[in-house]
């Protein structure tokens, strides 16, 4: 039933009720691990019912955080086929976080080849309500127990599950994000373009000041001068200002989205004008105040598209667009679920169909 070894969890649990899922707090009955060891490579991926980690306390990635991980999601379409959202691209920028924490190459096909596997094992967890997925986590953490500060000579790669619903309470409502320049989220040349751990206990303290303040997420600014809009953390940023759309370029200190370079080829697809260019946080106040930025949203797995109704910037704070959902917005979102949900087209295929062999595993 599965290209890799399978041990089977003797105490399958009741996945919750679609309606009930919040982001990442459940988890399946199986993940898909793998070892790697100094001289010997990759080695024995396999198949296991969902357990704890017992690691030394010694092991280097609890000290210093050599961890990288992505996030991609598995679909329950209309048709009850799943489909996978661009895989490939997420293995891909798997390796390149792994290069740039020293962490050795996986094989990028095995990558793929172990979401799939897992997916097919916890199938029945696929989630089928609008606006749901099964979350796939794969992660990879240094395990050598050394306190030296050096790459490890062992990883370990695991692959988690978590079927969720929206990311933010405010689902599909526009969320409400703070500028700032005080916290700096990454520079270019540190490792703000890789999916590490350490970017996101980078985000936490920023994260609860602007919660405090009553904002759901932060839009960090450039690190030099503190002006630039770079990405929020857990979303990139894009702005209609005009007849445009404005998005960051990828300096190196931006996250390279999956999402964000979907839209960006829906956008082209459309004949819709992107610009990736540095914005400033001067730029988009004045655009607000001239009535000419009209729509604000940030791209992810988790966030999806996630309209801003709200910025704040210096103790004041900017309505955008009454708070509401604007036209290019929806219809991106629109697109975006249609093609993850197989309701529109998909001329790309980036939908990938799981297309194992039914009936699940009950
Ligand atoms: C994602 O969108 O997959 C993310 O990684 C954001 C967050 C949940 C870490």
């Amino acid at each position: 039933m599965t290209e890799f070894p399978l041990t089977l969890n003797p105490e399958p649990k009741a996945p919750p009720p679609d309606a009930s899922l919040k982001f990442g707090t459940v988890f399946t009955d199986h993940m898909f691990v793998m070892n790697y060891a100094a001289g010997r490579g990759w080695f024995d991926p396999r198949i296991e019912p969902y357990h704890a980690l017992a690691l030394d306390p010694a092991t280097c990635v609890l000290h210093y955080a050599q961890a990288v991980f992505d996030g991609l999601k598995a679909f329950r379409g209309a048709d009850g086929k799943i489909r996978l959202f661009r895989p490939d691209r997420h293995a891909a920028r798997l390796n390149r976080s792994c290069a740039r924490l020293c962490i050795p190459a996986l094989d990028p096909a095995l990558v793929e080849r172990s979401f799939r596997a897992l997916v097919g094992v916890d199938q029945r967890w696929v989630p089928k309500l609008p606006g749901t997925a099964l979350y796939i986590r794969p992660t990879v953490i240094a395990t050598e127990p050394f306190l030296g500060v050096r790459p490890s000579e062992s990883y370990l790669y695991y692959v988690i599950l978590s079927p969720v619903g929206a990311y933010y309470p405010e689902g599909i409502n526009p969320v409400k994000i703070l500028a700032t320049g005080e916290h700096v989220r990454a520079l270019p040349g540190g490792l703000g373009a890789a999916k590490t751990a350490a970017n996101y206990a980078a985000s936490l303290y920023p994260a609860e000041e602007a919660h405090r303040l009553g904002f759901t997420q932060v839009l960090y600014l450039d690190g030099a001068e503190h002006r630039f809009l770079e990405e929020v953390g857990t979303m990139n940023i894009m702005l209609k200002i005009g007849e445009e759309v404005i998005t960051p370029p990828l300096g190196g200190s931006i996250l390279a989205g999956i999402t964000r370079e979907s839209v960006l080829a829906l956008l082209g697809d459309w004949g819709i004008k992107v610009v990736e260019r540095p914005i400033s946080i001067e730029e988009v106040v004045a655009a607000i105040a001239a009535g000419t930025l009209t729509e604000m949203w940030g791209t992810g797995t988790a966030a999806v598209i996630s309209p801003v109704g709200e910025l704040g910037y210096k103790e004041k704070r900017y309505v955008i667009r009454n708070g509401g959902i604007g036209t290019l917005t929806q219809r991106l979102y629109d697109a975006i679920v249609g093609i993850q949900y197989g309701t529109a087209p998909d001329p790309r295929g980036w939908a990938k169909p799981l297309a194992l062999p039914e009936p699940a595993l009950a």
